[in-house]
């Protein structure tokens, strides 16, 4: 049972049980030197999987940079632009560099974000009747948009289920779904490697099994990256969509669409703009499109903002992915028996874990609810109140994961069918007419600078929920999930 008072203690307790966790010792030196605004502010960051932290030599190297350099639009050859485009396409090689991936077999498109590297692949997505959309239950809105997509051209879609109580989905029924595919046609596959919901992480070798069957996979790696190595020499998606400052946490507004050449030449891009074109008239409506990254990257790339990319993976690479997959591995494993452990005097659990409950498979995201004892989810706006009040950052609601959320909360098929979101209604009227128990979870992320202070701080202010009976009844409506 946690003990609030006993830090000291819990700490030497976890680091005997975690012998390893003391190598990753460069990372508490870091956080005291670089990332000090939090401990100094009193802050307990839990929000990795939202964004990451930026450290401030990060800062200081980008600026100095833009004060000593002239950049220019890169779109031309003059001295400043060609300066520009030097940076853009160093930062291109060391995000390929990064993940491992040959310069020959993938291109580095730059996004603005995960999503916009998602959009690219579906809009240009060549669907056909007949052809099939397929995504796991368990994604980020951002990947279910491409369903319409694909539907405006005829495709079908379908999604492969989720089991609960973990939240993974069973091989053999993937392996089902993935055997449908129409030869020939242009199927595309769709999930996370890791959930930004509840932590799963899928398996990388769906990828060789999706594509001995025909498919094109697109792994959302999002929520992965930022803790765990991806080596695009040993695993071949189709198209890879990450967002920067989930790993690094500066810039944001930059992202990547990571693709194998040949996936990339098979898309279909409906239009084009300035910088994705050798030649068009207006006279003839010709156009000649521009190949590679290039046909993709529309109007003039954040030019003065990417070069930071190639700083914050040098960041990274100095502290090693695998020494920040250790810490939130050793971090992640005490808080989720912790907050297992908790119970109300009464002796009932207070919190419900959605997802895997062990460390096995998964990464540091943890969504649960705490209860009342008698049962029944704390309202989640409630736990934002309090968490406030600690300096604490978690995200609460469903993580624009319609999916996971669905399968965690048991809603069915019937009952979202039959539930209608009508005119006048507000997120709040929804959710009581689908009948879920709250607005959704609450949902902790371990990340790069994470240190045992913070999740024992954590538990401290989760005691705060034990015994309470009701949640105030004067909390503001939910507008949006
Ligand atoms: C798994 C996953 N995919 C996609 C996204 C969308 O990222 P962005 O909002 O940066 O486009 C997120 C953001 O939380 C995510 O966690």
């Amino acid at each position: 049972m946690f003990d609030p008072a006993g830090q000291a203690h819990a700490e030497t307790a976890f680091l005997d049980a975690h012998p390893g966790f003391r190598e990753t010792g460069v990372v508490d030196q870091l956080r005291a030197s670089e990332y000090g605004r939090l401990d100094a502010r009193g802050q307990v960051y839990l929000d990795y999987t939202g964004g990451s932290l930026y450290a401030g030599s990060q800062l200081e190297e980008h600026l100095g940079l833009l004060r000593e350099t002239v950049f220019g639009n890169p779109h031309s050859v003059n001295p400043t632009s060609s300066a520009a485009t030097v940076l853009v396409e160093r930062a291109r090689a060391a995000v390929l560099r990064y993940f491992n991936a040959p310069e020959s077999e993938y291109a580095c498109i730059f996004t603005p974000n995960a999503t916009g590297a998602l959009r690219l692949v579906g809009e240009a997505f060549p669907f056909g009747p007949d052809d099939l959309f397929l995504a796991t239950f368990d994604n980020h809105n951002s990947v279910n948009g491409i369903r319409e997509f694909a539907r405006a051209k005829g495709a079908r879609t379908a999604y492969v289920p989720l089991e609960a109580p973990d939240l993974r989905v069973a091989d053999s029924l993937l392996e089902r779904y993935l055997d449908e595919t129409a030869r020939g046609g242009h199927n595309l596959f769709a999930y996370p490697l890791q959930s930004n919901f509840s932590g799963v992480k899928h398996p990388l070798d769906w990828i060789a099994s999706a594509r001995e069957r025909g498919w094109d996979v697109i792994v959302d790696a999002a929520a992965f990256v930022p803790t765990s190595r991806l080596d695009l020499s040993v695993w071949k998606p189709d198209f890879v969509s990450i967002s920067f400052y989930k790993m690094f946490g500066y810039p944001t507004g930059i992202g990547a669409l990571i693709a194998r050449r040949p996936a990339l030449e098979r898309l279909r891009r409906p239009w084009f703009s300035g910088g994705t074109v050798i030649a068009a008239n207006v006279q003839g409506e010709m156009v000649v499109p521009l190949s590679g990254h290039a046909l993709f990257e529309d109007g003039t790339v954040n030019y003065l903002g990417i070069p930071a990319i190639e700083i914050g993976l040098r960041h990274i690479e100095r502290i090693g992915i695998d020494t920040i997959s250790q810490r939130v591995e050793g971090l992640g494993t005490w808080l989720l028996e912790a907050l297992q452990g908790l119970r109300h005097s009464n002796g009932s659990p207070a919190t419900r874990i959605y997802g895997p409950t062990t460390w096995e498979r998964r990464g540091g995201t943890i969504a649960f609810n705490f209860l009342h004892p008698d049962g029944r989810a704390v309202d989640e706006r409630f736990v934002d109140v309090v968490a406030a009040a600690h300096g604490i950052s978690v995200r609460t609601g469903c993580f624009c994961n319609s999916g996971a959320g669905e399968t965690a909360f048991s809603l069915s098929k019937d009952t979202l069918i039959g539930a209608e979101f009508n005119e006048g209604m507000i997120l709040d009227d929804y959710i009581r007419l689908v009948g879920m128990p709250t607005g959704g979870a609450v949902r902790v992320s371990l990340g790069l600078v994470t240190n045992f202070a913070d999740v024992h701080r954590f538990m401290r202010f989760a005691t705060e929920f034990l015994d309470v009976t009701e949640a105030p009844d004067d909390l503001p409506p939910r507008l949006a999930c």
